[in-house]
């Protein structure tokens, strides 16, 4: 019998312990599960992002402040989506739902990753621009750097100037 609620993506912040399987299987495949630890994965301020069909993570982000340029920035990283549940918008809505939790904090946020060369079209389908020429992380692949500034949603109902 099929669990029609399972088949609804629920959207949680999570202890990183919950998203590692999924991040080890999807970006460190056949490498070991310490690679799919990152140095920021405790910190306070590091948030993890997990997609949930039922008690199953089928997508997962980690969004970090980080610097970018010298400025103030959140670094995303370790966006992956089970292979099974690709190309039903769970990656969007994950990645959405961290800009939301960046901009609590600030009323404009500038994004930004290391995007591999294939997550590229996924990225600027939702508003990322690539921000470098291609480079090679050791052990993972070519990579460009690409960022999106948010901001906070404007009421479009503005006060009248006159
Ligand atoms: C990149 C990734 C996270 C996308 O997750 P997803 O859940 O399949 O993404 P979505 O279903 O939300 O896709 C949103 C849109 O982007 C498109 N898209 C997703 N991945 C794409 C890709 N690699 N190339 C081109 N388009 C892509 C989808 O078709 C969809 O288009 P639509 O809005 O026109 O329907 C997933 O493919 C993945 O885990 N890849 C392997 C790991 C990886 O590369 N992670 C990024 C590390 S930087």
């Amino acid at each position: 019998m099929i669990d029609d609620s399972s088949q609804v993506l629920a959207i949680a912040t999570v202890p990183v312990a919950f998203i590692l399987p999924l991040r080890h299987a999807v970006l460190r495949p056949g490498l070991p599960a310490e690679s799919a630890r990152f140095g920021i994965d405790d910190l306070p301020a590091t948030v993890h992002l997990a997609g949930m069909l039922g008690q199953q993570v089928v997508c997962c982000a980690t969004f970090t402040p980080m610097p970018y340029a010298e400025r103030p920035a959140c670094q995303l990283r370790g966006m992956a989506t089970a292979p099974e549940h690709r190309g039903r918008g769970f990656g969007a809505s994950v990645l959405r739902a961290g800009e939301r939790i960046c901009l609590a904090e600030a009323a404009t946020v500038l994004l930004w990753c290391n995007a591999r060369i294939g997550a590229v079209p996924f990225y600027q389908g939702q508003g990322w621009q690539i921000a470098s020429a291609v480079f090679d992380i050791a052990g993972v692949g070519p990579h460009h750097v690409m960022h999106k500034l948010v901001s906070r949603a404007v009421s479009s109902e503005m006060p009248d100037a006159r």
